[in-house]
């Protein structure tokens, strides 16, 4: 997704620095930035602190999918609970408004269907996904804090599952499962009857949401937003569609 809003801020002509790792992102999602002179590159972990000038920060590091977070836990906590304070200090500091990437999972093995904000979840700490669910949960609980304690603009958006162009062909998510088989003329893989629901949201649209809850200003700008496709879809629907 940084890759896309990376697109859409410049278009809108906003100069841009991309943080990246490169844990799970590619430098070829950006290479068509990279001679820009609005646009620059720091290879940067946001676990380290960082000193820029900035009027907006987007905070979406994290690896994204149980492949890659599971794969170092410890790793990924540290990314969602000390990245996320490197990037409020960087907030605070330069007084700019800041916006956390945050996650559906923060509803764990939700009761209620479908979520609304004021849902709390059913929430699990000790589970082999909670490094991922329990970081975005402090992570959103910091985001809170630096706003009421420091008086730092910040906004959060619950993510629900997200796809388009540039995801990671090895990384399980379904719908780059379902197409990366369809390329490669296989047979497409359906867990139990393909009866189970998920929203499914176009990068685009999820990219013009960050947009436009970063320019509103209203007094409960601060609160989570649940942002997804809007109506679940069986997979059984997915793959009829390809
Ligand atoms: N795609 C979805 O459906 C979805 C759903 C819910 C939440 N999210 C959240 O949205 C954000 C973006 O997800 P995505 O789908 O684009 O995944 P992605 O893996 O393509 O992007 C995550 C990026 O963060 C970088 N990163 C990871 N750890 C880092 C660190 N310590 N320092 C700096 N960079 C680091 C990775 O290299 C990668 O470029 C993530 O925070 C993810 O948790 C995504």
């Amino acid at each position: 997704m940084g890759s896309h809003l990376c697109d859409r801020l410049l278009a809108e002509g906003h100069e841009v620095i991309s943080l990246d790792n490169l844990y799970t992102g590619s430098k070829r999602n950006i290479a068509h930035l990279l001679s820009r002179p609005d646009f620059s590159f720091i290879q940067h972990d946001v676990v380290d602190p960082i000193k820029l000038e900035v009027d907006w920060v987007f905070n979406l590091a994290c690896p994204a999918s149980p492949v890659h977070y599971q794969h170092n836990p410890v790793k990924t906590v540290k990314t969602s609970v000390m990245g996320t304070l490197n990037m409020l200090g960087l907030a605070k500091r330069t007084h700019a408004r800041i916006m956390q990437a945050s996650t559906s999972e923060v509803y764990g093995d939700p009761l209620e269907h479908p979520q609304t904000e004021g849902y709390w979840g059913n929430v699990n700490p000790i589970g082999l996904r909670s490094c991922y669910d329990e970081g975005k949960r402090v992570a959103e609980t910091l985001m809170m804090d630096y706003h009421r304690q420091n008086g730092v603009d910040t906004r959060i958006v619950r993510i629900f599952n997200t796809y388009g162009p540039r995801m990671a062909t090895g990384d399980g998510r379904v719908i780059s499962n379902f197409v990366v088989q369809a390329l490669r003329g296989e047979k497409l893989t359906v867990y139990g009857d393909g009866e189970q629901t998920r929203s499914f949201c176009f990068v685009d649209d999820m990219i013009d949401a960050f947009v436009r809850l970063m320019d509103y200003q209203g007094d409960d700008a601060h609160e989570p937003v649940n942002v997804g496709g809007g109506h679940e879809r069986s997979m059984n629907d997915v793959v009829s569609c390809l």
